[in-house]
């Protein structure tokens, strides 16, 4: 390598008329400004070896955009108007083809002609001074220059912030430009059209034109850099966080084995397609669980939420039997009678036949304990092909219950609600809510609220269950509720459901239903086969009249399976290899009879009279006891009788005082006499305005000293003057008579409607009357004898 050093001062050179040219591409030289260059090839090596020879000048001068780099013999028209002359400061030479130069430019010039003659290209060339005119208008350009270069600087962090001090450091317009024109970014082309304005103040002017666009240019640049960087940084400054948080649970000896459980999750997620709440809750949970260490607490309720919304039944249905005939088929195979509540059930699935979409109402099956209800909606289920679940609505008071806690308590877990749809797998099964009129309410708040967003069709297609936080469709459940009693359900509730009564079973109904469903199920479940174990039809009968009181038929089944127990002991032991069992064979399984039809007996004297009442077991009988002894205008009620029984009473009392002449009872009897009411049974309380003919009829009867007649029931309220008013539960109450034997009912004339609820055979084996006043009911009710 070679150098050579340079005389310390070039002020004083001369520019010769023909200089060596080197042809640049794209790097410009302006006078005064100082570049380093690299130049390569023997041509421009033997340039440079001669130019340091002499005078160390030489010509920089850039092609047009279109000229062949590669091709060496230029043409005149293949430069740009105006070079530069520059001296070279320095040069060192790496190799034979190969310089480093730093050069320093000293004047613009012009090619006139290019001069052949050696190795490299030269050229005779004027020298072109610049025309500089210091006035107001150049030095405000100056000006405004200067703190666009400012901003330039400012803006571009590879420029020395020094260029700004140097820059206002100079005076002369032209060189000003040409400093600024040299230092900014532009593309060669425009740098060189700044080149050739010999002009001082119009080559100002280019330049801030061009200074100008470098600045939008710049301005622009910088500001999606700082966008870009702001998305790179949060990105990475996440990675780096996790990369850490990694190493330090590394250090703490806690792996990441609750990583499986997230990408378990992620997956599961993934897989089922959730709604998009849903999708957003879980990923959100899924995020938090992520941060969190897998023994703490919070992990655990993470992750039992993302358990539930992954487990739940989103999309999954099952498909409708829609085949009416099967329907009916499966429904009849299960239940006995029960033929007003099969009929609806089938008109409730033909519609669904007819439109899918269908909002059907609520079925609220109704009735006494053990008549059918909860397995009549597990029959339902089956015969629609759906799933079945059943939750209990009894001792139900928190509204938490139905709609579940909020996750931020302690052990929070969904409704029972959704509780059920997971465990239904499906979300389209037959839902019992059992006891809808146990539900409660107290300071928890009223679980019939949530339940009335759960039934009401309008509602339940978007269910908010507290925990879950996000809402779940319910439209495609068939609920079904069962109550034993209406009058406790709220209205709002009632409202919505459709009522189907199952009122309990007759005397033969039972029998059918023994004889068909209980007995060979309860064979089954105690191992015996028919051939082992048979009840007459006679046994049967006395079972359920002498063991049993109930419009159901669950004790019915408690004592068939008492009795299949014994004969299975018996059998078991080789005692027996089989038994019939006769009427004489009860007592011996069943014990004692338990139920006293006694009432022959008890109404044997006057002042006794049965009455009907509706109870939420059915029905049953009511014996209805007065008696009379001396005093004072006393009226005693006894057997925990309700306010509007006690009025009853009253009620009864004073009639009879008003009409006693028409009765024929004595006018004065009130006078020295007390009176007792007494209703046996005294452990149940009982209400209600039905028992008002019956106290009276009592009542009359032992003022007149005359016997109710035998076999006889009533039921009806009765008024002050003795008209007889209209009441409920006489489908329940007539039952209840018949069960028990009575011959002939006394009804008010308004319920004579309700006879068409009455099956035919109970309607032959007893007789109605339906009387509007209460002298018809003592005229039909007394014994005519004066006999004592
Ligand atoms: N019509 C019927 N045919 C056949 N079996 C019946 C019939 N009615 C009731 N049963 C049987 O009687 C039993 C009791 O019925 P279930 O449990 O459905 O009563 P429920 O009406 O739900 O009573 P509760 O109000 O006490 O809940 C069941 O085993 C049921 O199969
Ligand atoms: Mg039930």
């Amino acid at each position: 390598m070679t150098e050579q050093k340079l005389p310390e001062d070039n002020k004083s050179i001369v520019i010769p008329d023909i200089i060596p040219i080197l042809p640049l591409h794209n790097v410009l030289l302006f006078p005064k400004m100082v570049i380093p260059l690299e130049v390569v090839g023997s041509k421009a090596a033997a340039l440079i070896d001669e130019a340091m020879m002499k005078d160390r000048l030489l010509g920089l001068i850039i092609t047009k955009k279109e000229v062949d780099i590669a091709a060496d013999n230029y043409k005149l028209e293949d430069f740009h108007n105006m070079g530069t002359v520059a001296v070279i400061l320095r040069m060192a030479k790496t190799s034979e083809s190969r310089a480093q130069l730093l050069l320093q430019g000293i004047d613009r010039f012009q090619i006139r002609e290019l001069v052949e003659g050696k190795p490299y290209l030269q050229a005779r060339v004027n020298v072109i001074d610049d025309k500089d005119v210091i006035d107001i208008e150049t030095e405000a350009l100056m000006a405004n220059l200067l703190t666009l270069f400012d901003q330039i600087l400012k803006l571009s962090p590879f420029l020395p912030p020094e260029f700004g001090p140097l820059a206002k450091s100079i005076k002369e317009p032209g060189v000003l430009a040409d400093m600024i024109a040299s230092i900014i970014n532009a593309p060669p082309e425009e740098k060189q059209k700044i080149l050739e304005i010999v002009d001082s103040r119009q080559r100002l002017k280019e330049l801030t034109r061009l200074v100008n666009h470098q600045m939008e240019i710049l301005e622009l640049g910088n500001k999606i850099q700082t966008q870009v960087k702001d998305d790179i940084d949060k990105s990475q400054r996440e990675y780096y966080l996790r990369q850490q948080l990694k190493a330090i649970k590394h250090e703490l000896g806690e792996e990441e084995d609750s990583n499986v459980d997230i990408e378990e999750y992620l997956k599961k997620i993934a897989e089922i397609n959730l709604p998009p709440e849903a999708q957003k809750e879980a990923e959100r949970e899924l995020v938090r669980l992520t941060r969190m260490h897998s023994s703490s607490a919070e992990y655990t309720v993470a992750a039992t939420y993302l358990d539930w919304i992954t487990a739940l039944p989103w999309h999954e249905a099952t498909a409708d039997n829609l085949d009416i005939a099967k329907a009916r088929a499966v429904l009849d195979e299960d239940h006995y009678g029960l033929l007003k509540a099969k009929k609806r059930i089938i008109e409730y699935l033909a519609v669904r036949k007819l439109k899918p979409d269908s909002k059907g109402p609520i079925l609220c099956l109704v009735g006494p304990p053990g008549t059918g209800k909860t397995s009549l909606g597990h029959s339902i289920a089956r015969a629609l092909d759906r799933k079945f679940v059943r939750i209990s609505l009894g001792g139900v008071r928190d509204e938490a219950e139905i709609r579940g806690h909020r996750r931020t308590y302690i052990g929070a877990l969904p409704g029972r609600i959704i509780q059920g749809l997971r465990r239904a797998e499906s979300n389209n099964p037959v839902f019992m809510l059992d006891e809808i009129d146990k539900v409660g309410s107290d300071f928890r708040g009223d679980p019939s609220a949530a339940l009335l967003e759960v039934l009401d069709p309008q509602q339940n297609g978007t269910f908010a269950d507290h925990y879950l936080d996000v809402p779940f469709d319910l439209s495609h459940v068939m609920f079904i509720t069962t109550a034993n009693i209406l009058d406790t359900i709220p209205p709002a509730l009632l409202d919505r459901l459709e009522i189907i009564e199952l009122p309990g079973y007759t005397q033969e109904e039972k029998v059918k239903i023994a004889e068909r469903y209980l007995i060979p199920r309860q064979l089954s479940e105690n191992g015996l086969t028919a051939g082992q174990l048979k009840i007459t039809a006679k046994a049967l009968n006395k079972i359920i009249s002498g063991y049993t009181r109930e419009a159901g038929v669950r004790n019915l089944e408690r004592e068939i399976a008492g009795i299949c127990r014994g004969v299975a002991a018996q059998i078991a032991a080789a005692e027996l290899s089989a038994k019939t069992i006769a009427v004489r064979d009860i007592a011996r399984y069943a014990g004692p009879v338990r139920i006293m039809n006694d009432f022959d007996a008890r109404i044997a004297k006057p002042g006794v009279a049965i009455g009907l009442a509706w109870t939420p077991a059915g029905g049953d009988l009511l014996f209805i006891e007065a008696t009379a002894m001396k005093g004072k205008k006393g009226l005693t009620l006894t057997g925990q009788l309700g306010d509007v029984m006690k009025e009853s009473a009253a009620a009864a009392l004073s009639f009879i005082r008003a009409n006693a002449g028409t009765l024929k009872v004595n006018p004065d009897f009130y006078e020295e006499m007390d009176i007792h009411i007494h209703v046996p049974a005294g452990a149940i309380p009982k209400d209600g305005p039905s028992a008002g003919v019956t106290m009276l009829t009592a009542l009359t009867s032992l003022l007149l000293n005359r016997k109710v007649k035998k076999e006889l029931a009533m039921t009806g309220e009765i008024t002050l003057r003795g008209a007889v008013l209209p009441v409920g539960g006489i489908k329940e109450k007539v039952l209840a008579a018949y069960r028990a034997g009575i011959k002939t009912i006394i009804l008010p004339d308004w319920n004579s409607k309700d006879m068409e609820d009455i099956p035919a055979n109970v309607r032959k084996a007893i007789k109605f009357h339906f009387v509007k006043d209460m002298l018809e009911v003592l005229r039909l009710a007394l014994e005519n004898g004066k006999k004592k």
